[in-house]
């Protein structure tokens, strides 16, 4: 048996899972979709299609990337609930390594990991998502991952570690880090090179699933019923004609649909720029990460035309924060970390 336990970092977002590790002093990352349903599906009938059911006490779900009838994980109860477990283990199998005892480091929303109202660890949160993880589930026909080890951090701040090192920013600077998830938008402002975190906020209102949500309205109006996965999906590849009337099938609604999720995009832009705007007038810098960073970056540049490119919009931006736990929490240096834009579906590896 092996002695050298993998140490995993899991960003495990309400819609995505971004797990990063280390591999020969590469760090490698996968992005695995949160989409399962409840019950079991029957084998495939591609024999290199894998089919994934899982059970939790006595309740089976699936994974299913494309069912209409996927369980709603974006909310912040998730956290803490089967579905999270689901995620995680699911993530996990996506590594390609061969299952076994690990340890994890995992994140909780900037709210949830800080009480409100002294910024100080919320500990019975942090043990709740311990303990969830912990349960015990298993995969029909397969192993799962034995998780030793849980690790909470919070979201959204360690995502600029490397970064801000690297930026050459002087002890008073303050960086606006703005986290546009798929659920939730979280934003923090840090002093310096993190010698402080001066101010934390995050909204559960606003994220990438106001856009998802309008596209599967204008989707099924369209005759066209679509998961979250592949509303998302649309969302991303809506410049892509090809791929847009496939899924579309009610061509005459085409431009409609996609005027649909353009107006959701400025309404969410708008959204973010205002709230920063609040949050915080004028910093020096601006660091954009999460999925949603591209939908947002024209909206920050406006709301902030003096700092120009001193707003960066993060390298892979959905996986920055597992990636950076990953450097940071490494055992061993890191030789040049090299990441590759993910492809999307189900679950892309990088490295
Ligand atoms: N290039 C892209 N263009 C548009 N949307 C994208 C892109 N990449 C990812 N997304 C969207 O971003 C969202 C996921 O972002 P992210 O993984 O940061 O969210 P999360 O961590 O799961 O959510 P939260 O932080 O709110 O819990 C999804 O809706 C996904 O479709
Ligand atoms: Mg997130």
């Amino acid at each position: 048996m092996s002695t050298t336990q993998v140490k995993f970092a899991i960003d495990d977002g309400s819609t995505n899972v971004k797990i990063s590790w280390i591999d020969n002093g590469v760090i490698r990352s996968v992005t695995s979709p949160n989409s399962f349903r409840k019950d079991w599906k029957s084998a495939a009938l591609l024999s290199d299609k894998k089919v994934f059911n899982y059970q939790i006490g006595t309740t089976k779900y699936t994974y299913d990337a494309t069912s209409d009838k996927a369980l709603s994980t974006t909310h912040v109860a998730f956290q803490y609930d089967d579905l999270n477990l689901l995620s995680v283990h699911h993530a996990l199998l996506q590594t390609g390594i061969k299952p076994g005892p690990v340890s994890i480091l995992v994140t909780l929303p900037i709210t949830e990991y800080y009480n409100a109202d002294d910024c100080q660890k919320n500990e019975e949160n942090i043990a709740r998502k311990k303990a969830n993880l912990m349960r015990k589930i298993s995969l029909n026909k397969g192993d799962v991952f034995e998780i030793v080890d849980v690790e909470v951090l919070p979201e959204s701040l360690p995502a600029v570690l490397t970064t801000l090192v690297d930026s050459g920013v002087n002890e008073y600077t303050k960086s606006l880090v703005i986290d546009c998830g798929g659920t939730t938008l979280d934003m923090g402002v840090i002093v310096g090179e993190f010698e402080d975190v001066s101010g934390v906020y995050g909204n559960a209102e606003i994220g990438v699933s106001m856009v998802t949500n309008a596209a599967r309205k204008a989707l099924a109006a369209a005759d066209s019923d679509a998961s979250y996965l592949v509303a998302n999906e649309l969302i991303k590849r809506r410049h892509d004609r090809e791929f847009v009337s496939e899924v579309i099938n009610d061509l005459s609604k085409l431009d409609w649909v996609l005027e649909r999720i353009e107006n959701k995009i400025d309404e969410l832009g708008a959204a973010v720029a205002y709230e920063a705007k609040t949050f915080t007038r004028n910093p020096n810098r601006i660091y954009l990460v999460g999925g949603g960073a591209m939908l947002i970056e024209s909206a920050i540049r406006e709301a902030y035309p003096s700092l120009g490119d001193k707003i960066v919009l993060v390298k892979s931006p959905q996986e920055a924060l597992s990636r950076e736990i990953c450097c940071y929490h490494a055992a061993e240096p890191v030789t040049n970390p090299q990441v590759h834009e993910a492809d999307p579906t189900p679950a892309s590896v990088s490295a």
